[in-house]
């Protein structure tokens, strides 16, 4: 893994094994995706289990998702590509507490990651971080975002609303405070019956939790080297 600085005071650029970028914040002592490949990773555990299983599974013609932690926007970026692909609305809903700034965003290297990109769908990356907080954007013809600036335990979660929630805050042992029954209780409140939450996580307290809520559990293989991740249904 190759490090660099960058200019944002708390980060820095990292290439993982699959060739895509991502960032270690030195606030929280952990990277924002695998070491083993963010773009893998990112499709895998949000793209395909999550978004693409409502497809599959539920054939649904609008989606909804709500994503807890924005961070390089790669899971947006990578939703509004998906949504063009196949033809199906999107509205995104996603936090950050600590948004990056553009000579950060600027550096990362997705765009290069993924063949065939015409020149909107690579400006879409950019535009995402660029975009207005806190009010709703068109990214293309099948994507709605509202990028939401604040922290995620104190956001007003509409009820019954999420098909799809991309869970991907730092891990519990950096932030136990977002892996708690009280506020995943909040999370599965905001979720419409056969909701999906994905999450890279697989640990057993974890799982043992999203039971206790009322979920059922999906156990699936996890990206690259990662033996298993978790997919929790609001059945
Ligand atoms: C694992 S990284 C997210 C990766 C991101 N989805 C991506 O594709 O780059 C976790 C993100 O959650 C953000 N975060 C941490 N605590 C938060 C909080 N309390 N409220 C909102 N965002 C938070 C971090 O700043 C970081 O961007």
């Amino acid at each position: 893994m190759n490090k660099q600085q960058t200019d944002h005071p708390s980060v820095s650029l990292y290439q993982t094994a699959d060739g895509s970028h991502t960032l270690e914040s030195q606030a929280y002592g952990a990277t924002y995706h695998s070491i083993f490949g963010a773009i893998d990773e990112s499709i895998h555990v949000f793209i395909m289990a999550g978004l693409d299983y409502q497809r599959v599974q539920h054939h649904r013609e609008h989606i909804n998702i709500l994503e807890i932690g924005m961070g390089t926007g790669l899971n947006v970026w990578l939703a509004a590509l998906w949504a063009d692909k196949h033809h199906i609305n999107i509205t995104i809903h996603t936090i950050e507490k600590h948004p990056l700034d553009p000579t950060t965003t600027d550096k990362l290297n997705f765009n290069s990651m993924l063949p065939h990109l015409n020149d909107s769908q690579k400006r879409l990356l950019s535009e995402i971080h660029s975009s207005d907080w806190n009010t709703e954007v068109k990214l293309n013809s099948y994507t709605s975002l509202t990028k939401y600036h604040c922290d995620v335990l104190t956001h007003p979660y509409p009820p019954d609303l999420y098909d799809v929630i991309f869970f991907d805050a730092f891990a519990p042992n950096t932030q136990p405070e977002l892996w708690t029954p009280e506020y995943h209780t909040l999370l599965y409140q905001s979720m419409q019956k056969n909701g999906a939450l994905t999450t890279y996580c697989a640990k057993g307290v974890v799982k043992r939790m999203f039971k206790g809520i009322g979920y059922q559990l999906d156990q699936l293989p996890g990206p690259n080297r990662k033996h298993e991740m978790t997919r929790a249904i609001k059945a």
